[in-house]
């Protein structure tokens, strides 16, 4: 995979900071690595990879993806950066859980997982829309990472199908979370056959139960071995993937 370069929302930490850390590792790294954060003082390992960076330009910058504003003054640095090439690969990594069931459940806490786990991501692409139309224009040909496209990290939690009553009932208590990523799954469905004859490949990928501060140190997974599975099978897709929603090792899985 070549790609001239990415942006990964919540890059300050978890799965986002080591995204960031395999690109810039590539055999053939990205030009450049837009990484955002919400707060300055949460930056510190991204600056270090900034610093020893010398094949990638890693550039930091300010995004809460709830705020419309932010997100608009971030694609303006970006554009500004990228000039006519646009972007080719935008990583919709940002999230957030906090658990809360039925019926305790809260329309505080239902509404912040829609605000930043469905209408966040759905923002971003859509103010960051024009850069990789520019990236897809420059090639020809397929769809593929190489060439633009937007990788959605959700979750099997998403899935209503995987949802029966043999699951363990502690799965319930994520019911905002399960909710908004159900959602974005929807939403990025219905944006991939809608923009279906740009050449911008649009997946949604669950990266598996992971050790971060969300997964929790019980979690399956290291976040290394969640994002080297994840850019390995983001390597391989094409337009026969757009539109899906897979696991971390490109399984197609049911909404
Ligand atoms: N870990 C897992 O087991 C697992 C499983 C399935 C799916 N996922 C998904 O993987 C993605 C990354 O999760 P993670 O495990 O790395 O979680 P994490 O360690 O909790 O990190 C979450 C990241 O998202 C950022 N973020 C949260 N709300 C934001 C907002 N409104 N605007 C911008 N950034 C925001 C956080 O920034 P701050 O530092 O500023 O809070 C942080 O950078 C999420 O979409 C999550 O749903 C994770």
């Amino acid at each position: 995979m070549e790609v001239e370069s990415v942006l990964v929302t919540g890059a300050n930490r978890g799965i986002g900071l080591e995204f960031v850390k395999q690109l810039v590792n590539l055999p053939n790294p990205p030009r450049f690595v837009f990484a955002t954060y919400r707060d300055e003082s949460t930056t510190e390992a991204l600056k270090e990879i900034r610093d020893a960076c010398k094949d990638t330009q890693v550039v930091l910058a300010k995004m809460d993806i709830t705020k419309q504003n932010e997100i608009e003054i971030a694609r303006k640095v970006f554009e500004e950066k990228l000039g006519d090439k646009g972007l080719s690969l935008l990583i919709n990594n940002a999230g957030a859980a906090k658990m809360q069931g039925f019926p305790d459940i809260t329309e505080e806490n239902m509404l912040q997982h829609f605000s930043t786990n469905t209408v966040g991501p759905v923002s971003v692409v859509k103010e960051m829309l024009p850069l990789l139309q520019k990236a897809a224009a420059q090639k020809s040909g397929g769809m593929n990472a190489s060439r633009a496209a937007v990788l959605n990290i959700s979750a099997m939690g998403g899935s209503i199908t995987q949802l029966t009553d043999a699951q363990p009932k502690i799965f319930l208590k994520a019911m905002g979370y399960r909710v908004s990523k159900a959602a974005l799954n929807m939403a990025m469905r219905i944006i991939s056959i809608t923009i279906k004859d740009q050449g911008i490949l649009i997946v949604s990928m669950c990266p598996g139960w992971v050790k971060t501060d969300m997964g929790s140190d019980r979690a399956a997974l290291t976040v290394e071995e969640s994002v080297s599975a994840m850019l390995k099978t983001l390597s391989q897709l094409n337009e026969e993937h757009h539109g899906t929603f897979m696991d971390r090792n490109g399984v197609i899985a049911e909404f």
